[in-house]
C-alpha cells in the first residue's frame, strides 16, 4: 500500500501538496460550487450506468446514490464543509462521499474531471437558458402591460434622434418586444447546442472499460425530441470544446445590447427635454448635492451592465484562442464569465420589468411632440404620388413646401393653397387632409406598420405569445 497521498484524489505521484498560495490560486470551488446539483445528478447517472454494465454492484450503486442525495441535502441546507484545498466542486463532493461510502472510491471509474465538468456545464447551460428566457418573458409581459395601458398614445418615432414620423407608443414598445423575443429564441438555440452528453470521453481518449454512454445520456435528459440519447461524437473535442460557453455569453451580450438600447430610449424619454414618461421612484435615485434631481439609475445601470456582458464574451473568446487541444487548466477560467453573465442578465431582466411596471406616461407631452404637421411630410409626398407625381419629384416638391413654411414661420399645414400650388400644380384643395393624424395612421395597414388595425393585431399576437 503506498503511503497516504499528498492530495486525496490525484496525489499518488506527488511527494508534497501544493503550497497555500498555489491552493488559493488554483481553487475553483469558490465559484464552481454552484454546479453541485448538476455534479450530483451527473454522478448519480454515471453510477447507475456503472452498475448497469457490472462495474458497480447493486449495493454499491445504492450506497453511492443515497450518499450523493445526503450530500445534496447538506449543501442545500448550507451545512456542507467546502474546502479550498480540495480545489473544485467535483473533488469536494467526491471526497465527502468517500468519507461516508467506501464504494465511492469506484465512482470515478471510466470518468475524468474533464468530461465531468463538461457534463456539469452542459446541464447548467440547459437550466440557465430556461431560467433566463423565462425572466425575459416576464419583462416582455411587463412591457406589454405598459403598452396596453397607453394604447391610444401617439409619439414621434425618431431617426438620427430627430423627430421622424408618428407612431403609437405601443408600436415602439412592440419593437422592444421583438428584440427580446429574438433573445429568447437565441437562448433556446444555445440550450439545444448544449444538449449532448460528454460523459465517457474520459480525460481525452475515452476508456477501455465497457461503459454505456447512451444510457447515461438518457438518464441525464440529453435526448432529442424523440427521446433518443444524444452524446458528443469525439472524445477530444468533447473535453476541449467551449463553444456553448461562448454562445451563451454572446446571447447574453446581445440581450445586454438590447437592454441598453431600451434603457437609452427610456432615459431620453424621461428627460425634461422629452418628458414623455416618468420613471418610478423605486427605480431611481437622487443626487447627494442637487435636491431637485431624480436620476434614471436603473436604466443607466442596464446600459452599463451591457458593457460587462460584452466583456464576458470577450474574455471567453480570448481564453480559447490559440489553446492547444485538448483540456488545459486555463479552461477553469471559463466559468466566472458565464456565471456572471447569467447573474447579471437575469437581474437586468427583473429590473427592466420593475422599471417599466411603474412607468407613468405624460400623455400631454406626447401629444404635443407628435402634433407637428412636419412629421407627416412623407405622407404629403405620398399624396402627390396618388396624383401621378413621381416620388422623387414629390419628395423634392414637399421639401420646397417645408422650406417655405419654415421661412414664413408657419406650421406646414397653414400655408395658403396658392403658395403650395406654385411649388407643384398637383397640390389640390384637399392637401391639408393629409395632416389629420388619425387618418395618417389608419392608412398604414400593412403587416408590421403602425396603423391602429395592425397595432391591435400585434396586441393579440403578443398576448398569445407571452401567455
Ligand atoms: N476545476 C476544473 C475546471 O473547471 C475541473 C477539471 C480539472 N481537470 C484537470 N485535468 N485538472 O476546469
Amino acid at each position: 500500500m503506498p503511503k497516504k497521498p499528498a492530495q486525496a484524489t490525484w496525489g499518488g505521484r506527488f511527494a508534497a501538496g501544493p503550497t497555500a498560495l498555489m491552493q488559493r490560486f488554483s481553487e475553483s470551488v469558490s465559484f464552481d460550487r454552484r454546479l453541485a446539483p448538476f455534479d450530483i445528478v451527473g454522478s448519480q447517472a454515471h453510477a447507475a450506468m456503472l452498475a448497469r454494465v457490472g462495474l458497480l454492484t447493486a449495493r454499491e450503486h445504492a450506497a453511492i446514490h443515497a450518499g450523493l442525495d445526503a450530500i445534496g441535502a447538506q449543501i442545500d441546507a448550507g451545512k456542507f464543509p467546502w474546502e479550498l484545498s480540495l480545489e473544485d466542486v467535483h473533488m469536494n463532493i467526491e471526497s465527502a462521499l468517500t468519507r461516508r461510502v467506501p464504494a465511492a472510491a469506484k465512482l470515478h471509474t471510466a470518468r475524468s474531471r474533464n468530461d465531468q465538468v463538461a457534463t456539469d456545464m452542459r446541464l447548467w447551460f440547459k437550466h440557465a437558458c430556461a431560467v433566463l428566457a423565462d425572466k425575459i418573458r416576464h419583462a416582455q409581459r411587463a412591457l406589454l402591460a405598459t403598452a396596453e395601458a397607453h394604447r391610444e398614445v401617439l409619439i414621434p418615432g425618431y431617426t438620427h434622434l430627430q423627430r421622424a414620423q408618428p407612431v403609437f407608443l405601443a408600436h415602439h414598445v412592440f419593437a422592444w418586444l421583438e428584440m427580446l423575443d429574438r433573445d429568447r429564441r437565441r437562448l433556446a438555440e444555445v440550450a439545444a447546442h448544449a444538449n449532448a452528453c460528454p460523459l465517457g470521453s474520459g480525460a481525452i481518449a475515452g476508456t477501455t472499460l465497457p461503459i454505456d454512454r447512451e444510457f447515461t445520456a438518457r438518464l441525464l435528459g440529453f435526448v432529442d425530441a424523440n427521446g433518443r440519447p444524444q452524446v458528443t461524437q469525439n472524445s477530444m473535442d468533447a473535453v476541449a470544446d467551449r463553444d456553448v460557453f461562448i454562445e451563451f455569453a454572446a446571447a447574453c451580450a446581445l440581450f445586454g445590447a438590447h437592454l441598453s438600447r431600451i434603457a437609452e430610449d427610456l432615459i431620453l424619454w424621461s428627460s425634461a427635454e422629452f418628458g414623455f414618461v416618468e420613471l418610478p421612484d423605486a427605480f431611481c435615485t437622487g443626487s447627494s448635492l442637487m435636491p431637485q434631481k431624480k436620476n434614471p439609475d436603473s436604466c443607466e445601470l442596464l446600459r452599463g451592465k451591457s458593457a460587462r456582458l460584452q466583456g464576458n464574451l470577450q474574455t471567453l473568446l480570448t481564453l480559447v484562442k490559440g489553446l492547444p487541444l485538448t483540456y488545459n487548466r486555463d479552461l477553469q477560467e471559463d466559468k466566472p464569465p458565464v456565471f456572471d453573465s447569467f447573474d447579471q442578465a437575469t437581474l437586468c431582466a427583473d429590473v427592466l420589468a420593475g422599471t417599466v411596471t411603474g412607468l407613468k406616461v405624460n400623455t400631454g407631452r406626447c401629444a404635443a411632440a407628435v402634433a407637428d404637421p412636419a412629421l407627416l411630410a412623407t405622407d404629403l409626398a405620398d399624396y402627390l404620388v396618388t396624383r401621378a407625381v413621381a416620388f422623387r419629384d414629390a419628395h423634392h416638391a414637399v421639401g420646397a413646401v417645408v422650406k417655405l413654411a419654415e421661412k414664413a414661420g408657419l406650421p406646414l399645414n397653414q400655408l395658403p393653397l396658392a403658395e403650395v400650388k406654385k411649388v407643384h400644380p398637383a397640390f389640390g384643395a384637399d392637401w391639408t387632409q393629409v395632416f389629420n393624424l388619425k387618418r395618417a395612421l389608419a392608412r398604414r395597414t400593412g403587416t408590421g406598420m403602425p396603423g391602429p388595425k395592425q397595432v391591435a393585431r400585434q396586441f393579440a399576437r403578443w398576448k398569445k405569445l407571452l401567455r
